[in-house]
Parts: structure tokens; sequence; C-alpha cells
């Protein structure tokens, strides 16, 4: 999305910024070095503002007790409080019904879980599951794994050269024996963003059902799950300024009362012999065991922080703008390369700077106290595609400032001139 902004809505954004940044205290701490710490890692995890730690800490101190299993105040006060929750995750993701919505670790667990039942009632052999070539490794490995047991194989779409999505090669890939669609919303790496309600539509018209990968993406923009039509959608708390441990999957009725259980244990019964269990229904059937209680609490309180604190016409406007001004920053520094430039995205860039390796540059933009992620992202079939070994990537989120991205800028260009005097004095030698 492009908005422009004048130089006075500019500075309201970033004033918004700054004071919204007050409520994260981590964001105050120093690294070690002495240096500001400047969290660019946003994609991997995001901090936690004091709604969400005071609502962990609230909860453990106050109203700590098992759920759905007590008959005493506290377990009957927190069974309310992680039901709560759990409403609240549907009204955020716009879901049907709260029993729609399964509460897992994280987004991993819950793609494990959706390739577990849909291995059991909806494989057939020779099937074929459609992917993007920009897949985090937990929405490409589950399906491997499936495919030891069923013969299934993983179709893997090209992206366009700026890391947009390709529909000519979409509809070239979509064949009869099309068995699922299996898509993040945003990629990790390239932070471009898949047309998912188009997709859908195309998805629903063909009866094939589709996997939204959410994690980047329900940080950024406002998720419509029953307005899409998606069948099945995943993503963690820990990267929407919720706790880790906790995570979403968004399972469209009838799923969740078709697919068996994916584990067995307490409180996903209704009954049980030594010869037989019933089981109880959604979403409890998927829940086995006392789950993340304190966790699910303070995702709730995130949701309620970015939706009545923040909201959405702040992200979508100030992120616009930090993603724009990084580029133009970025741009500035000789032999840097981006990867994937195409809009809409989130507010994330991944480059490479001259040849030197991207570990070089973040232990050096570490040492200035710049926390950015370098790697294969979990995503080494997408660095096959671009031919790199690694990337940098600063990905950034609304508390971040301009002067941050100046800072990372600055040291990109030392680090550039620390590596090349280390080349020319081995040279030398
Ligand atoms: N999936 C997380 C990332 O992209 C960990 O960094």
């Amino acid at each position: 999305m492009y908005i422009c902004l004048d130089f006075i809505q500019m500075k309201d954004l970033v004033r918004e910024a700054r004071r919204l940044r007050l409520d994260f205290p981590i964001l105050e701490k120093l690294h070690p070095s002495g240096h500001p710490l400047i969290y660019l890692d946003n994609a991997a995890t995001a901090q936690k503002p004091r709604a969400v730690l005071s609502a962990l800490h609230q909860f453990l101190s106050e109203f700590n007790a098992n759920i759905h299993r007590g008959i005493h105040w506290l377990s009957q006060k927190a069974t309310a409080l992680y039901e709560g929750a759990r409403e609240s995750v549907a009204e955020f993701i716009g879901a049907a019904s709260a029993e729609e919505i399964v509460f897992v670790r994280g987004a991993t667990e819950g793609i494990n879980l959706i390739a577990n039942g849909l291995k059991r009632v909806h494989f057939q052999p020779g099937g074929e599951i459609l992917l993007t070539q920009a897949e985090h490794h937990a929405n490409i490995v589950p399906w491997q794994l499936i495919a030891e047991e069923i013969p299934i194989r993983l179709r893997p779409i090209p992206l366009q050269s700026d890391g947009s999505f390709d529909w000519e090669a979409f509809y070239q890939a979509l064949t009869p024996q099309t068995q699922l669609i299996a898509l993040t919303a945003m990629s990790n790496v390239l932070g471009t963003e898949i047309p998912i309600p188009d997709i859908a539509q195309v998805a629903r018209t063909r009866g094939i059902p589709l996997l939204v990968d959410a994690c980047q993406a329900v940080v950024h923009r406002p998720i419509e799950v029953k307005a899409w039509g998606v069948d099945f959608l995943v993503f963690s708390g820990h990267k929407l300024y919720g706790p880790t441990g906790i995570g979403v999957v968004y399972m469209r009725r009838p799923w969740g009362d078709i697919f068996p259980p994916y584990q067995g244990g307490g409180d996903m019964i209704r009954q049980v012999s030594w010869t037989r269990t019933s089981f109880a229904p959604p979403p409890a059937k998927f829940e086995a065991g006392t789950p993340a209680i304190a966790e699910a609490v303070a995702l709730a309180e995130a949701i309620k922080y970015l939706q009545r604190t923040v909201g959405w016409d702040f992200i979508q406007a100030y992120e616009s703008y930090l993603t724009d001004y990084a580029e133009e920053q970025l741009c500035s520094i000789p032999n840097l390369k981006l990867y994937g430039t195409a809009r809409p995205r989130g507010c994330l860039w991944s480059f490479t700077l001259e040849d030197i390796h991207p570990h070089d540059v973040g232990t050096f933009l570490d040492q200035a106290g710049i926390a950015v992620r370098v790697g294969h992202h979990c995503a080494q079939p997408l660095m096959d595609f671009l031919q790199v070994p690694a990337t940098i990537r600063a990905s950034f989120a609304f508390y971040n400032l301009p002067e941050e991205i100046d800072r990372l800028v600055l040291a990109l260009k030392e680090s550039v001139k620390f590596f090349s005097k280390i080349e020319g004095e081995v040279k030398l030698s």
C-alpha cells in the first residue's frame, strides 16, 4: 500500500510511535556494548508491551487455576478468562464462532495439527499441495512428513522476480490433482504479500481447501477468515506482541468436526473406558492436557492493545512510511541488493551487502547494538530460488523510529569500510 503523507502527517506519526514505544520496557535497554538497543528483528519475535507483561503477571498472581476441571471459583474465573481469550481471537480474525479457534503452542504446531487431520480424512494418493517458493520450513516440512506416509507431492509455485505472486504460474500448477493450497500470506524473508482473498475465491470455486500461514501478515494487516473464505489459518502469539508458547489455529466448520484428535489426553474426551473413548467437540477435541492458560489470556491482551491502543490505521500508515523510508535509505548504500521489492508488502527488508557474508554483517551490527536476523530465515528453498546462501533481514514494528533506520544505514556503511580494510590487509600479507 502506498500512502502519500505530507510532512506534518509524517511528524505526527513519528510522534505517536515515540509515545507508543514507551509501552515497551525492553526498548529502553542498553546493549552490553553501551549502545542503545536497536531492535530490528521483529519478524522473528516482537517485543511485549506493559499491558501484556501485566496480564501474564496478574493471571499468575491472582487467577491461576486449571481450567474446565474445577468447580471452585478460581478455576471458573481462569476458565472464563481462557474462553474469553478464544472469543477475542475469533473476533480479531473475523471467525464465525469461537469454536473454530484452537489454541496450540505456535503456528508450527498448528500446521502439524492440520497436516495430521488432512492425512487422516482428506489426502488421496497422487494428490498435490500447492505452495509458494517463499514458504517457511513450518509450511514445508509437515507436508513432507505426510508425504512419507501417503504418496502426495509438494508443488512449489515460483514467484515473480520482484517477489510478487505469479498468477500464471499458479493457474498452470492448479490441476485436478491439487488437494490443498497452503500459502504464507506474507513472506517472512521478502515481506511481500500474497493475495489471499483472491486465491481463496479460486480455491472455493474449485473446492480445494486453503491453508494460510498468517504469522507475519497478522501483525501488519487485518485478517477476515470468514469473509475471505479460507479453510485454515495459523499464527503465533509471540510475533503479535504476545507471549511465546501460544498460537492459534482457525478451522472453518466442519473441519473441526471431521478431523480426528491430534493428541490424546485429559480435557479432550467425552467418555473414556478401557475399550473405547469418545471425544469432546471442537475445539476441546484438539486441546489435550493443560493448555497455556496464562499465555492465551495475555495474547488476548496483546490483541486488545493492538486494536484499541495502537489501531490498524496507525499501524498501516506508519509502517508504510517506515517501509518506504528504509528502502530509500538502504538503497543509498552502493552495492546493497534488496530481495523482493514488490508492493503491497510488510514492514521488512532482506538484503545482501557487497560480497560480505551476512553473518559477518550481522556480527558487526550487533557490536553497534543493532539486532537483525541473518541466515536463511527458515526458508532454505527460497534461498536456493534467490541463489544466495543467506540474507540480512531488518524487520520493523510500529515502535521503531526513523533514526533507528539511520543508525542501521550508518553501521552498514561502516561495515563495508571495515571489511574492505580487512580484505586489503589480507591481500597485502
Ligand atoms: N519465523 C521467524 C523468522 O522469520 C522465526 O525469523
